[in-house]
């Protein structure tokens, strides 16, 4: 007979246990399991037995299916993360640390396209109606019929939803709705499942565009974090430093687009501002003579993004040295040091290296590397980068530098922005109609002769 259910799940990863422990055997967390109970719902234990289903429709790959009519907008960095618009029938997920601007950002897509004549409802868990209308007087939005709802209650809210037949829904946040099938508190990772699963289920039984928000918990994952992610189509996040006004928002997952598309917006004092030019904002007001300044022709999802990668190389005072590192991977740092170290013959063990990527932006490419070891060769030498000149390009641990990706696209975002120098590998892609005589490329095979090209200069 079964016992009285009680089960523990971890608020880290969704995974549930029979018992309690101080760590979660599937994650590794600590403190991270909680009483709930069994939930109601839930699939069923016993096996399917012998009762029949009913026959599932099948149709064939061929069909033609007209595809959904996009909702557009018209905010373009926002549609463009979307893969060009939201499409009926999605459920997206827009994660980020609390503060960062979600709601204002998601209630200005809302506006927008409420002005569109789609019929849009914001429900909020966590602000009252007035509170939302004095941020929707600030944004200057107050003038669209936004259909506002202050509830938490996830039963009522579909039952509404239901009869009001809208357009889009956003859910500002998950983690405050709460279903009365399931015992445990708003929040928990059952809570949040339930929901988010009711919520998606809706989306798609009704053809509408549902976007969730979900904040971050300290550990940098959404609560519930993978079962909400894997139930959604789209997974965007909004990522910004706090001292900075740029947000970014990020595609980490897209079923009806590109992932990794980034849209960048400034937060200004009547909200979120598009960036259309985002190269030009964070090259900002750059010091080209500084040593360690060097600028990477990055591409982010679609799009060619010059960025600013700084690093000083500085003695040690202590006796261990320090490397800290904002917007690059630490380990990747640590690599390109080794390199620098074994094959070029740099002795960086007795400095401390700092690495930062200027404006916020964090960067995953590989293809970062040059520019990163470039960077650090500069401050080193105390020798300025060339100006005017872009880098790009793989290291290996031999200390070769390997072609990357879309070489065409990061030299004619140069070019536009008055670079004429390229510091890059040999070129590995056919060529693609680059103006290549109008910027000068410096192939570099190896790491090492790149090394010597800043001693040369810092004997001159
Ligand atoms: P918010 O959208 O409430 O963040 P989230 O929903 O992600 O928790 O953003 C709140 C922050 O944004 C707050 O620090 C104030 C700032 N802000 C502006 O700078 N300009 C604005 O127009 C608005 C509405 C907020
Ligand atoms: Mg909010």
């Amino acid at each position: 007979m079964a016992r009285a259910s009680v089960r523990y799940s971890c608020q880290s990863c969704g995974t549930v246990h029979t018992k309690w422990a101080g760590q979660c055997g599937d994650c590794g967390a600590w403190n991270s399991l909680s009483e709930e109970a069994a939930q109601t719902a839930g699939p069923p234990s016993k096996s399917l037995g012998t009762r029949k289903g009913r026959r599932v429709e099948l149709s064939s790959l061929s069909a033609k299916e007209a595809p959904p009519t996009r909702i557009i907008s018209g905010i373009n960095e926002f549609d463009r993360v979307l893969g060009d618009g939201l499409v009926p029938g999605s459920a997206i997920l827009v994660g980020g640390d609390p503060g960062i601007g979600k709601s204002t950002l998601l209630l200005q897509a809302a506006a927008a396209i409420a002005r569109t004549g789609a019929k849009t409802i914001y429900v909020s868990g966590e602000e009252a109606r007035a509170q939302i209308r004095l941020r929707a007087d600030r944004l200057g939005v107050t003038d669209t019929d936004v259909l506002l709802a202050a509830e938490t209650s996830l039963r009522d809210i579909l039952t509404t939803l239901d009869a009001e037949k809208p357009a889009l829904v956003i859910i500002d946040s998950i983690q405050t709705m709460w279903s009365d099938t399931i015992e445990s508190a708003p929040g928990s990772v059952s809570q949040v499942r339930a929901c988010a699963l009711e919520l998606t289920n809706f989306a798609k039984r009704r053809g509408v565009a549902v976007i969730l928000v979900g904040h971050v918990t300290k550990e940098g994952q959404i609560a519930g974090p993978r079962v909400v992610e894997h139930m959604v189509d789209t997974v965007l996040y909004c990522e910004g430093e706090r001292g900075h006004q740029f947000r970014i928002l990020r595609a980490v997952k897209n079923r009806f687009g590109p992932a990794d598309e980034i849209g960048v917006f400034e937060m200004t004092g009547t909200g979120m501002s598009e960036v259309s030019n985002p190269s030009a904002l964070f090259l900002g007001d750059r010091d080209e003579r500084a040593p360690g300044s060097v600028v990477f022709a990055g591409i982010e999802g679609t799009r060619p993004v010059l960025v600013e990668i700084q690093a000083l190389v500085a003695q040690s005072a202590l006796g261990t040295s320090r490397r800290a590192v904002v917007g690059w991977d630490s380990g990747r740092l640590a690599m390109v040091l080794a390199v620098l170290e074994a094959r070029c013959g740099l002795q960086l063990g007795a400095f401390d290296v700092y690495l930062n990527v200027a404006g916020g932006l964090r960067i995953s490419e590989p293809a970062a590397d040059l520019a990163v070891a470039t960077a650090l060769i500069s401050s080193y030498t105390n020798n300025p980068v060339p100006a005017r000149t872009v880098v790009f390009g793989e290291i290996s641990l031999s200390g070769a530098i390997r072609p990357v990706a879309q070489s065409g696209a990061r030299l004619r975002e140069a070019q536009k922005l008055g670079f004429d120098t390229v510091f890059a590998p040999p070129r590995g892609d056919a060529k693609d109609g680059t103006d290549e005589d109008a910027v000068q490329i410096e192939n570099f095979d190896e790491l090492r002769i790149l090394v010597e090209r800043f001693d040369i200069e810092g004997a001159a």
